[in-house]
């Protein structure tokens, strides 16, 4: 364009220059108003202090009272449309009863029986932990629940999703790298009384930070068991494994990886096809969400890639219209901590994101928050020099929502100046939500832990990829 104008130029008489000189002018200024439009880093600078771990005697972690009362109780989505739970809890003293005991309100009570497990960790003994799976609920139903016996029973609930269809609303919430700090704490509890009012979490990796303790104490997975049980005995939380959750540690003889994370955190893979905990699909209410693992081999031919270049063919949008995908490390990330980790799992998978029209792509790992443009950056081949990541409306958004608020505190460093690939970027703790209205609409909001409840410090209209891929991105609002 500035090309054409120049050309203009040079034929034109005096005055008709100055008045094109007027338009270059104008044009230029114009033009940067676009670019700074194009995306921004936000002023707020926050304290780069640690962030502190609750103590151990925290009310957050208090043990139920009662002899081998459950503790510990999570639910996870238990096959791949929402018709299942996995309900599992933890016993101290005996293994006590793998029973749980539900019944809606138009329903009679009825009962399943799940498994006991244990696992050692180098000088670590676990607790009883129970894994049952309630299958054959009806949808869109509230079910309460009881786990435990005699006089140590403990009563819970959960809302089945709506049956899975293409114009079905439902809300996700987002928490990612979460840990158990103070921080941690205000970013539940913010998650909690968000007015989106979350259905279930897609929890993006990085759970306990069990691994930051000395020889990654286990008892701080029970603490984080304990702390995050508000919520995750009532809604499902769809897991995603980080890198914290791989507690590999040869130096005091624990090879096995994922070991913590997987006794305890059991996801309904084999519903999906897959071979592996660390990677599945499920369906729920209108949204096919597909969980991945930066932290298994995914190059061409593993048992990883083989999954996934099956999978993707399967989602039926007319189905489930938005397709979501779940990671730990992000493709595009332009803080300085963890830069470019993701970058060969980018060069694998991209390609196959763009083409499948994923709605967008929400990643943990980095401590702050960032939403990316729809771009993509699948045209080079090591010869042609197309390095620059592009705007393309069949790519999703990247979003890191790594801001759980952890012990390893903030990232706060940004690589500068701002790539253009990036639409908005902040080092604060906190969470998000994602709307799903129609097959069309979804509101994203992401809420900053020093905010009122209901306030979002970026938000965007999501239209969907494979019904309307129009350009969204004026939508979007930060401060
Ligand atoms: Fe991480």
């Amino acid at each position: 364009m500035a090309k054409m104008v120049l050309v203009s130029l040079a034929s034109a008489s005096t005055s008709s220059r100055v008045a094109a000189a007027i338009v270059v002018v104008l044009g230029l200024v114009l033009s940067l108003v676009v670019v700074c439009n194009g995306g921004k880093t936000s002023s707020f600078v926050r304290k780069v202090e640690k962030s502190e771990v609750m103590p151990l005697d925290s009310d957050v972690f208090k043990v139920p009272p009662g002899y081998n009362a459950p503790q510990q109780v999570h639910i996870t989505q238990g096959d791949q449309l929402g018709k299942a739970v996995i309900v599992s809890w933890v016993t101290v003293d005996e293994p006590g009863s793998n029973t749980v005991v539900y019944w809606s309100a138009k329903g009679i009570k009825e009962m399943a029986v799940g498994e006991v497990t244990t696992y050692k960790f180098y000088n670590y003994t676990s607790g009883y932990i129970h894994h049952t799976i309630i299958s054959n609920l009806n949808f869109d139903t509230k079910y309460h629940y009881v786990v435990g016996i005699d006089h140590t029973k403990r009563q819970f609930w959960f809302i089945t999703p709506p049956e899975v269809g293409p114009d079905v609303p439902y809300t996700f919430g987002l928490i990612g790298d979460l840990g158990q700090t103070y921080d941690s704490n205000a970013t539940l509890t913010h998650y909690e009384l968000n007015p989106q009012k979350g259905q279930a979490v897609l929890f993006v990796g990085d759970l306990s930070y069990a691994d930051l303790h000395p020889n990654h104490d286990n008892v701080r997975w029970d603490t984080w068991g304990r702390f995050t049980e508000r919520s995750v005995a009532y809604q499902p939380w769809i897991w995603t494994a980080g890198n914290h959750d791989i507690d590999f540690a040869p130096e005091i003889g624990e090879i096995e990886p994922f070991k913590p994370y997987t006794h305890r955190y059991p996801v309904p893979h084999n519903a999906s096809g897959s071979t592996s905990p660390l990677w599945y699909s499920i369906k729920r209410a209108s949204a096919y969400i597909i969980v991945l693992s930066s932290y298994s081999a995914y190059g061409k031919y593993t048992p990883q890639n083989r999954w996934i270049e099956e999978e993707l063919p399967k989602v039926n949008r007319s189905e489930t219209p938005w397709l979501i995908v779940l990671m730990h490390s992000p493709f595009y990330n332009s803080y300085t901590k963890h830069y470019m980790e993701g970058e060969t799992m980018r060069v694998m998978y991209e390609p196959s994101f763009v083409k499948y029209k994923v709605d967008v792509v929400f990643t943990g790992h980095v401590h702050a928050y960032e939403r990316s443009h729809r771009i993509s950056n699948v045209a080079y081949n090591i010869v042609n020099g197309n390095c620059i990541p592009v705007k393309d409306q069949s790519a999703p958004v990247y979003i890191t929502i790594g801001d759980g608020g952890n012990s390893e505190g903030l990232a706060t460093n940004m690589t500068e100046p701002r790539p253009a690939y990036s639409s908005f970027r902040e080092a604060s703790f906190g969470h998000a939500t994602f709307g799903i209205k129609n097959q069309t609409h979804a509101y994203y909001g992401w809420h900053r832990n020093q905010d009122g409840y209901p306030v979002t410090a970026d938000s965007m209209w999501f239209l969907n990829r494979y019904y309307n891929p129009d350009d969204e991105s004026t939508s979007a609002q930060h401060y």
